[in-house]
């Protein structure tokens, strides 16, 4: 043994007050209830609720042992994200503190444990927005939650070990590559000590690469070793097609005894920022992304690892993006692996929205940097750090420390940091900013130099547009959705066509809660091409539509086909998201070819269809007939649409992400529930309630009846830690829908 990870995740108590008495074993914690991490400290409505309802102080406590073989190594506890603010005790005795909510953080409990026996945990979780802790301090248009919503773990090791690597892939362009190491290596021990020190690169369980090197430790004492490998051949690269990951295995050894080893994984890219746009591995990428806020209905941000690598599944699969922007924090580790996995790139930032707090503050933003540089500078995905508290102004001397920290850290990645202001001072490596010209009547973007105020074009990315310029709900008018995703073709379009523009990041995935200054009365902010149960609104089709056909057909006309839902009636003028080379639209009336509108959106590789004349009548009180769409790739017919002329609902139709789960942490899955006609096409107005029954292994999240949404809803299914059956039932007043069955195995 000399890297055990014991995950601390079940079984923990929970109240929501905090005594200081909670931190003795001998306090009984009857009014405690059992909970599991992920946690959130209040589980919450969908909407219209008073925000202040998960802003207090609770406490969270685990009892567990440590058996008497591990007495003489060090045993750490690792928090991977506790928000706001944690006090953190063992068998009473206070450990020490951590400000903020979004970066990991460790104690040593070595010195307190009692081995053998029962110990106690105690967590003082403050959940308040404190205003010396980013990114509070002024008002903020999302919500942060509250309460230890990521995983705990002991991590038990020997005296001396390995704290974290930095494994930087060098020459990546050359057929002989190179890999640098740092090894960042702690001896707690009372004696200086010779070790050898041993890096590998694996491909799988081959070896590709090996190096080694000999360091002296002293005792009580951090150092940094570093070990360099050169031409390593037959390495593939990391890309958006083939995301290829190497791992990094670093031991360390004293008189051929294993002392420790640790494993990152790796890819070998280059990603660049030039002033002509973005690079990666030399060829230029543009960037099609939207940001992510990492919250969910019910929870908050206390969602388990697989929901948040389908978050990224979504991103890269569902919407066809090339890029994240973890807007605006660092967000689940897992949401980042499977980034990496699936070639997905991140722009990822520390937290804060547009204030800057007093010097004590901005010391915590700094650590920020540190923390958030240090857990995950080894993801092949993440192309740059933002170094800026999103939209705030200038500080000159703040903004020099946060990239001072972030080159010495890293100097494999650029900077930037997000602003909205033009003209501010870029001390950054790329001017990223938000640009809302886009208002239905300017320009969808403004021109660089304009904003930056320079007299040449420099690195630049458009990280924000959209969102509360033109806020959408799912369920909205069908005018209103065409508009939206009209707004967010513009866009697209518009950054393809400049060189000088690197890409451009949507104002955002996901509707999300919000504070009450924001969103439309209800803590919503209808911003996202999805909506927050990840179910898509037509916008979310431009940016899947721009994904080769090869891949997925795209076809998806924004229409409900129903002459009196837009204003004055009709349908047109009609827009069709699609990869398609064309489409032919078939009424009782006539069939008629239609193309991609190129004219109008020459910057996108698969620009939509537009349908300005159809012989179908559109006025008030005519016949109305079936439409169908088809869609053709060459020749070949790839998809078909039909739209009925009298939709009635036929079925509550089901659909899971997942059918097996994991015992053991908690794990969890979605289901997506809607009502669909005879042609299977969802029926957004139906007035339903569906109810939820589960039986088995698993519990539901948030409410066991609930109403459906724009004629759809999704609920999330979790474990309860055993292993064997769920059974989910769901049904309406018209309908029973096909039972789930989910297996849980260990
Ligand atoms: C930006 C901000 C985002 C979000 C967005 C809404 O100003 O950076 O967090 O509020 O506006 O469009």
């Amino acid at each position: 043994m000399n890297h055990l990870i014991i995950p601390l995740n079940r079984e923990w108590k929970y109240a929501e007050k905090f005594s200081n008495s909670y931190i003795n074993k001998d306090v009984s914690d009857d009014c405690f209830k059992n909970v599991q991490l992920p946690h959130t400290n209040k589980e919450i409505p969908y909407n219209c609720f008073d925000e202040k309802m998960y802003q207090f102080i609770s406490c969270y406590r685990k009892t567990f042992s440590v058996s008497k073989e591990y007495k003489g190594k060090r045993v750490f506890v690792d928090f991977e994200g506790v928000m706001t603010y944690a006090k953190v005790y063992i068998n009473g005795v206070e450990l020490g503190e951590h400000k903020g909510g979004y970066t990991p953080f460790s104690f040593d409990l070595t010195d307190h444990l009692i081995y053998g026996d029962d110990n106690l945990l105690t967590v003082m979780v403050d959940s308040t927005e404190r205003k010396d802790i980013p990114p509070f301090g002024f008002v903020i248009d999302y919500l942060c939650y509250g309460g230890i919503y990521r995983e705990v773990n002991l991590r038990i090791v020997e005296d001396c070990f390995i704290q974290n690597i930095f494994a930087k892939p060098g020459k990546v362009l050359e057929e002989k590559k190179a890999l640098s190491t740092e090894i960042y290596v702690h001896n707690k021990g009372n004696e200086q000590i010779t070790v050898q020190a041993k890096v590998q690169l694996l491909n799988n369980d081959t070896v590709c690469g090996e190096s080694v090197s000999e360091a002296v430790l002293e005792a009580n004492d951090k150092s940094k070793l570093i070990l360099n490998m050169d031409g390593l051949m037959d390495i593939e690269l990391w890309g958006l097609e083939n995301p290829h990951l190497y791992t990094v295995k670093a031991t360390l050894l004293t008189n051929e005894t294993e002392l420790h080893s640790y494993e990152v994984k790796v890819g070998f890219r280059q990603a660049e920022f030039k002033s002509e746009g973005f690079y990666l591995n030399g060829e230029r990428v543009k960037i099609r992304g939207l940001n992510r806020h990492q919250s969910f209905p019910y929870v908050g941000y206390a969602m388990p690892k697989r929901v948040q690598c389908k978050d990224a599944d979504i991103l890269k699969n569902e919407l066809g993006l090339n890029l994240a922007r973890t807007s605006h924090y660092p967000q689940s580790r897992h949401f980042l692996d499977r980034c990496d996995e699936i070639g997905l790139l991140v722009f990822e930032e520390i937290p804060g929205w547009q204030h800057i707090g007093d010097v004590e503050w901005q010391e915590v933003a700094c650590n920020n940097v540190r923390e958030m540089i240090e857990r995950d500078w080894n993801h092949p995905s993440i192309i740059l750090w933002g170094v800026r508290i999103n939209e705030s102004n200038d500080s000159h001397e703040f903004y020099l420390k946060t990239n001072d920290i972030a080159h010495k850290l890293d100097d494999t990645r650029q900077t930037g940091g997000v602003r909205c202001i033009p003209n501010s001072e870029l001390l950054e490596d790329v001017y990223t900013m938000n640009d809302f010209n886009l208002d239905g009547v300017r320009a969808p973007l403004l021109n660089q130099q304009e904003v930056t105020g320079l007299d040449h074009d420099v690195p630049y990315l458009v990280t924000e547009y959209n969102g509360h310029m033109y806020p959408t709900k799912r369920f909205d008018q069908e005018e209103r959705l065409n508009e939206h995703a009209l707004r967010h073709a513009q866009v697209q379009n518009e950054m393809q066509t400049h060189d000088n523009i690197a890409g451009a990041i949507g104002w955002c995935a996901f509707d999300y809660n919000t504070h009450y200054e924001f969103g439309s009365g209800d803590r919503i902010c209808y911003h996202g091409v999805m909506d927050m149960f990840r179910i898509p609104k037509f916008a979310s089709y431009v940016y899947k539509s721009q994904l080769s056909p090869s891949k997925k057909v795209v076809l998806e006309p924004i229409t409900l086909w129903a002459r009196g839902e837009r204003d004055e009636c009709g349908v047109l003028p009609m827009t069709i998201l699609t990869n398609c080379d064309s489409i032919e639209v078939i009424t009782c009336e006539e069939s008629k070819k239609y193309f991609p509108d190129k004219e109008q959106f020459p910057g996108l590789e698969y620009p939509p269809v537009t349908i300005h004349h159809l012989d179908q009548h559109q006025e008030w009180g005519s016949s109305w007939d079936d439409i169908t769409f088809v869609g053709y790739v060459g020749d070949k017919e790839v998809a078909k649409k039909t739209f009925a002329k009298n939709p009635v609902p036929v079925k509550l139709e089901v659909k899971a992400d997942d059918l097996s789960l994991n015992s053991g942490d908690m794990d969890a899955t979605r289901i997506v529930y809607k009502i669909v006609d005879q042609k299977g096409n969802v029926m957004p107005f139906i007035n339903e309630c569906i109810n939820f029954e589960i039986e088995g292994e698993g519990e539901i999240i948030g409410p066991k009846s609930v109403g459906l949404i724009g004629g759809c809803i999704a609920v999330w299914v979790k474990t309860t830690g055993s292993v064997g059956k769920i059974t989910m039932k769901a049904s309406c007043s018209r309908f029973s829908a096909e039972d789930v069955l989910i297996q849980v195995s260990e």
